[in-house]
């Protein structure tokens, strides 16, 4: 089989989960969507296509405390967070947004933090709707909303909400959102769902559950599925969690890592809080260096710099450079649940 499949494998799969992004496609869009076709078919290095996905992480601070998040501070110290914590600056976002206008078909408004905390969210989500980028957000909605606060939401022209629920009861519920309280997750979800339904055709919001699933709540699964049915939500969406799967061995390696290649080094675009672009969450979890920030350089400039160069490089099949630690441990390709990714 041609090695080089693997990665239009990835880019099918990822824009059929996105398809409805394709309802803001432009010409640009599609010019810029067959060079990207082009620069990973011959694993180019140094490319001439744009990323069609962005995650930019709005907020790096949250409310509560899950330990499976890369965000939760392990007293042990066997974890490290690298990233800087804080809330993104209007304009630092506008920056990403008016270098990539061009390329996305979606912006994915959150990372690791609460992107609802960031007070200017609703402003951010206009700003992408007015470009015709598709917007999705994810919350854990344990915090108390005003009816002004939903209203905004509807307003903002958000496309897609998930809202996380591991659990129906809050014995189970705080387990792993710790701090977090079912019951008010419960009525924020409802009066959204509600403020929906008056709205009927006039909102386009989709909004899905999402349940991570552990040991201790595997047996709230179908009353999370019910639930969330039962006030209409759209899909649920549940996965096990990294923590219980990160034991196991991760299967591809050195060659074959390699001949899969790497869909995110061509297609996506990840910038944390300070304007900081990153070649993925992979590589930023790990604490590696920034490619550079949008305040001080375009994003031409970063996206064909030496380091992204290198990385793209380590991909390039039969492997004439040793590949990049962090790549060759990558987890993605056994389908590690990232479902907006
Ligand atoms: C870190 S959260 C941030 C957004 C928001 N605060 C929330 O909790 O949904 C973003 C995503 O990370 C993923 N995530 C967090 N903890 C996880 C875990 N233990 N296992 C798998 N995915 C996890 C989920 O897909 C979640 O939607
Ligand atoms: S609510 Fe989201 S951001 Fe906050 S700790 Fe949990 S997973 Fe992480």
């Amino acid at each position: 089989m041609n090695n080089l499949q693997p990665s239009y494998k990835t880019l099918a799969m990822r824009i059929i989960r996105h398809r409805k992004s394709l309802k803001y496609i432009t010409w640009k869009r599609i010019f810029n969507l067959l060079k990207l076709l082009r620069d990973i078919k011959l694993r180019r290095v140094s490319v001439d296509s744009f990323p069609i996905f962005a995650r930019i992480n709005t907020c790096s601070i949250c409310n509560i405390m899950c330990p499976g998040c890369q965000i939760y501070d392990d007293k042990t110290g066997r974890k490290k967070y690298f990233r800087p914590k804080g809330i993104m600056e209007i304009d630092t976002y506008k920056k990403i947004i008016d270098s990539l206008k061009d390329s996305l078909l979606q912006v994915v408004l959150y990372d690791e933090g609460e992107p609802l905390l960031n007070k200017r969210i609703w402003e951010m989500v206009k700003y992408a709707n007015r470009n015709r980028l598709r917007t999705v957000i994810s919350s854990n909605l344990s915090f108390k909303m005003s009816d002004e606060f939903i209203a905004q939401l509807f307003e903002s022209g958000l496309d897609y909400l998930i809202v996380a629920l591991d659990g129906i009861t809050q014995e189970t519920y705080e387990k792993h959102r710790q701090g977090g309280d079912v019951e008010l997750v419960k009525s924020n979800f409802e009066r959204i769902m509600m403020y929906r339904r008056k709205l009927a055709k006039k909102t386009k919001l989709e909004v899905e559950v999402q349940f991570i699933e552990f040991d201790f709540n595997t047996h709230e699964k179908s009353s999370v599925v019910d639930y969330a049915a039962r006030h209409g939500a759209d899909s649920v969406n549940a996965f096990l969690s990294y923590t219980e799967e990160f034991s196991d061995t991760r299967s591809l390696q050195g060659k074959s890592r390699r001949e899969f290649g790497c869909f995110d080094v061509y297609a996506i675009a990840d910038f944390d809080v300070d304007g900081s672009l990153f070649v993925c969450d992979l590589q930023e979890d790990c604490g590696v260096d920034s490619i550079g920030k949008i305040q001080d350089c375009s994003f031409v400039t970063m996206w064909n710099g030496p380091e992204m160069k290198s990385i793209r490089c380590s991909f390039q099949t039969p492997g004439k450079y040793e590949m990049n630690s962090i790549c060759l441990e990558c987890p993605i390709t056994r389908g590690l649940p990232l479902p907006l990714r």
